[in-house]
């Protein structure tokens, strides 16, 4: 048996188990099965490409593999050993980017060093894959850098509006037509520096013009476009399993990005069009009135005359690590005879499930844990609200006022309960750049500091 068939027949094991990851990661209680599944396929698939880059090549690029790979392995897992939970997003941004990078280095290695194929007709089939495999990447790549600065807060997350934002992306993606039509045709040097520069362009102002609300729809987006990036270059490279596997991701992050928009009512070709139809907020200058703060043991005692609580947590409850202190005060209050439950907002936090992985890890029980739709309804008849480190996701100008950047945006009702308490530090806007109208409403007081210590101090106070 051939060092190639060997290869060949590892990398359909691997892609199999890649599908089985898949499917393994759709339900918590197979997704750590999924994970093992995932570790497993790509175990595989380096040995095989290790089996057949030593079949073909020299000592020396042998060695660059290894070097690459033992360089790969060690970022790897200093970085994902360090990352914090809340800093996931912007991790995989980040190496969203490098699929981006790879996918443009492979098609212009492509060009550069083509075989030829002697055949008219392939050689016009190599150089579309070239063209189109930078022009992917190449979006990929700034666009995953954009989204890994707004993520990490090195820059605003607020959308960029350059005049004619609309006609800019579409004459960039009406340029990609016409000059990849010419490049089969001519494949001249000059043109494949011309898509690259302007695919280049696009992809920063994709994501640059997307706003910080609609950021989880970009991550998964920008998950899609590497895939496709990855299924590019095996096209290039006539690697099959990058091709399937590329395929996988691509359409998974489709689908996942489809429901992300679905949940947050979101035009999905809007956020994949970079914002297409929405338009420059209006600066917030409205005087929403004061604020009235209250301390933590005036908490206590609304929370012991409570009959019901509901608890919204967000994106600070994460960064305070708060979850083991509530879990803690729910116990308590649960002992006491009061009914707490949690309300969680498909997109609290900063990636997909992020509450529900803090509050299991603080072992709160599944079943007082419920998602937005199965709650809404439940904060007329709720005694006390406590909204824990969320801003964007409990805003009622989402549902009220049709001019918000978060317009249209479903949001956690936590307004109609009798009484409010909001636990942040400062009056911050949250992560669109958003006024809070809620901190502002009659029945709403402010705890301000940190989360976990201004519940520790409730707890003492009960
Ligand atoms: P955010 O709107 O991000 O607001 C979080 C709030 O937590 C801030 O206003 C901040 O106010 C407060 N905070 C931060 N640290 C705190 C601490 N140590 N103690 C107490 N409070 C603290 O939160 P959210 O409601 O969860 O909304 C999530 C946002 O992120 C949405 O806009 C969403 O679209 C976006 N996003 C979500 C995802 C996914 S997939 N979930 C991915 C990317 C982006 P102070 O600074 O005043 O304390």
């Amino acid at each position: 048996m051939t060092a190639f068939s060997v290869a060949t027949a590892a990398y359909i094991v691997a892609a199999l188990l890649f599908i089985l990851s898949l499917a393994g990661l759709s339900k918590h209680e197979t997704a750590r099965q999924g994970v093992t599944y995932g570790i497993a396929g790509m175990v595989i698939a380096l040995v095989a490409t290790f089996i057949l880059v030593v079949d073909v090549s020299d000592t020396l690029g042998v060695v660059l593999l290894l070097a690459a790979m033992a360089i790969g392995a060690v970022i790897g897992l200093a970085r994902a050993s360090k990352v914090e939970m809340t800093g996931m997003p912007e991790l995989i941004a980040l190496l969203h980017s490098f699929v981006g990078l790879a996918a443009v280095l492979v098609g212009w290695n492509g060009y550069l060093q083509h075989p030829s194929y002697g055949l008219e007709s392939l050689e016009r089939i190599h150089s579309a894959e070239v063209f189109i495999g930078v022009f992917i990447g190449a979006v990929t790549f700034t666009g995953s850098i954009v989204a890994f600065l707004k993520l990490s807060a090195r820059i605003k997350s607020a959308p960029l509006m350059l005049p004619g934002k609309n006609w800019l992306n579409i004459g960039a993606l009406a340029a990609f037509v016409l000059l990849t039509i010419w490049f089969v045709i001519d494949p001249a040097l000059w043109l494949l520096i011309l898509v690259t520069i302007v695919a280049l362009a696009l992809g920063w102002h994709l994501v640059a013009s997307i706003g910080g609300g609609d950021m989880p729809v970009v991550v998964s987006m920008l998950n899609s476009y590497s895939g496709w990036a990855a299924a590019a270059s095996g096209f290039l490279l006539s690697n099959d399993l990058l091709i399937v596997t590329g395929a996988l991701v691509g359409s998974s992050g489709a689908y996942l990005s489809y429901i992300m928009c679905k949940a947050m009512n979101r035009s999905f070709i809007s956020v994949i069009a970079g914002g297409f139809g929405i338009e420059a907020a209006t600066g917030d200058d409205t005087d929403y009135g004061e604020h009235r703060e209250v301390n933590a043991e005036e908490t206590a005692e609304l929370l012991r005359n409570a009959s019901s609580v509901i608890i919204t947590p967000g994106y600070g409850m994460a960064v305070a690590q708060a979850q083991y202190p509530v879990a803690d005060l729910v116990r308590r209050l649960r002992e006491k005879g009061v009914e707490v439950r949690f309300g969680i907002h498909p997109v609290a936090g900063r990636l997909p499930g992020h509450m529900n992985v803090l509050l299991a890890e603080a072992k709160v029980p599944y079943d007082i844990v419920l998602e937005m739709d199965e709650i809404n309804d439940d904060f007329a008849e709720t005694s006390v609200v406590l909204v824990i480190g969320a801003n964007d996701t409990v805003n009622p100008a989402a549902s009220e006022d049709p001019s918000s950047p978060i317009a249209g945006m479903p949001v956690l009702h936590v307004w109609e309960a009798e009484n409010v308490v909001v636990f942040k530090r400062s009056m911050a806007a949250g992560y669109a750049g958003v006024q809070n109208p809620l901190f502002f409403r009659e029945n709403t007081q402010m705890l301000f500091g940190d989360a976990k210590e201004r519940v520790e101090d409730i707890i003492r106070a009960l």
